[in-house]
């Protein structure tokens, strides 16, 4: 079976080039259906109008209140019959009107060993504290920013000279890996929420901040 995913995204679309990329190997029973964003000139359309995936737009400036903006992006996308909706790099923060609708079928991929550096610039953040270690996490989204059930998560060093810049490209580098990969086991119907938790193949994953290595 093929599942339907309708892709957010507000920029550069790195992560999205990587579930398109992993679609055209036949790695993935996907077939992306929409990519959405709130920016008109995010790079990430245009990567998907290449790859011949429908593109749509919608700005949240202009909107009265956040809820406003979440029940029409939440009809946007419904649009689409998504099974699973992937947030790549979509920077809004969406409420319980748009994650109420979609419950236990939106994925986030954010750039940290979560629970730690939720919100932005983690990567300054780490650095800051001066962490050995950092990483990036996909997790189901929930109303709690950042806070939702962790799928899986990957470990990259941080060096002493690293810049946020460079240390950025090294956790984009396995962010490519753990996204599609997240993807495959919803699409091949082996994750479950259970109380919070989250199942892959009837387990219960490790706790929250412990990494699932990459065969
Ligand atoms: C990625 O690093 C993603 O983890 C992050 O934005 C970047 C988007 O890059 N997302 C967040 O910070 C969400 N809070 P991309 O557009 O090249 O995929």
């Amino acid at each position: 079976m093929t599942i339907a995913i309708v892709v957010l995204i507000s920029g550069r679309g790195s992560n999205l080039q990587s579930i398109i990329d992993a679609v055209d190997r036949g790695e993935l029973p996907a077939r992306i259906a929409a990519v959405i964003s709130n920016e008109a000139d995010a790079l990430g359309l245009t990567r998907a109008q290449q790859a011949g995936i429908q593109t749509r737009v919608l700005n949240h400036r202009g909107f009265a209140d956040r809820n406003d903006y979440d029940l029409t992006l939440r009809d946007l996308v419904a649009e689409y019959y998504p099974d699973l909706t992937v947030l790549a790099g979509f920077m809004r923060i969406l409420g319980p009107q748009f994650v109420g609708h979609f419950e236990g079928r939106i994925m986030n991929i954010h750039p940290s060993l979560l629970p730690k550096y939720r919100g932005l610039n983690t990567h300054e953040r780490a650095l800051a504290d001066r962490a050995r270690e950092h990483g990036a996490s996909v997790h189901f989204v929930t109303t709690d920013l950042d806070a939702g059930p962790i799928i899986i998560q990957t470990k990259v060093p941080i060096y002493e000279d690293d810049s946020p810049e460079i240390l950025a490209e090294r956790v984009l580098k396995e962010e490519h890996r753990i996204l599609p990969q997240a993807i495959r086991w919803f699409a091949e119907d082996r994750l479950r929420i259970a109380e919070g938790h989250v199942l892959l193949d009837g387990e219960t994953r490790p706790e929250q901040g412990l990494t699932y290595h990459l065969q």
